[in-house]
């Protein structure tokens, strides 16, 4: 499974790197271009390589981490590519007020024909970098969709790289907990085995 990163920033990277590590096979990209990404390519090692927005979204399994101003202009564009794709939300809205709509539910009608999985937006980039394990524990990665099988997979596939997953629901049900500077942002959580 090719697994495409829309946006190369703090997040793109340190979760890039965890999907490398795992053995997936990553195409990364940015708004500047292959040139640009050369070097992290070269960080992230053989199983890395560089395209264009378009051709991250024609991987097997996309993951969105571009800024939430930045998240309308990046999605118009691919919603061909990512139609019937499973897409990995991992933005945060900074901004929001209390009337806006949450961001998966946002970026849901963006790429309606797309199956949205909101994760690996609580943690901080610098922390989702370091070592899921601590201890005898992992750390907790939180994920919520609308459509259950696709959810399962991202589940399955956070557990791969090494985190301890959990279910919250459906997108509506989960947004409360895990929209920024909600009770589950930014909480560095570790799972113990009983
Ligand atoms: N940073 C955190 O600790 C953290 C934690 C949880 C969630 N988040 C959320 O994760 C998302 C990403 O945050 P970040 O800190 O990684 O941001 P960032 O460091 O600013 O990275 C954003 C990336 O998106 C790329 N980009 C912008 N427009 C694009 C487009 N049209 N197509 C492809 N790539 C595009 C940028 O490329 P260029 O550099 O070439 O413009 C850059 O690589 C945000 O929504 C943020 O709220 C961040």
């Amino acid at each position: 499974m090719k697994v495409g990163f829309i946006g190369a920033g703090h997040i793109g990277k340190a979760l890039a790197k965890k999907f490398v590590n795992a053995g997936y096979p990553v195409i990364i990209s940015n708004s500047r271009g292959v040139e640009s990404l050369q070097s992290l390519v070269e960080e992230l090692g053989d199983l890395a390589t560089a395209g264009t927005s378009e051709d991250a979204a024609n991987a097997d399994l996309v993951v969105l981490a571009v800024m939430w101003e930045q998240t309308t202009s990046a999605l118009e564009k691919l919603k061909k590519q990512l139609s019937g794709k499973t897409v990995i939300d991992a933005t945060n809205n900074m901004n929001s007020s209390p009337d806006d709509q949450p961001t998966s539910v946002v970026i849901s009608q963006l790429i309606p024909d797309s199956q949205v999985v909101k994760a690996f937006n609580t943690l901080i980039a610098a922390t989702l970098d370091e070592d899921p394990a601590v201890n005898d524990g992992k750390r907790v990665i939180f994920y919520s969709g609308d459509h259950t099988s696709e959810k399962e997979t991202v589940g399955r596939i956070i557990s791969d790289l090494g985190f301890a997953a959990i279910d919250l629901g459906d997108l509506k049900q989960a947004s409360p907990l895990t929209e920024f500077f909600k009770p589950l942002s930014a909480l560095n959580l570790v799972s113990y085995p009983n």
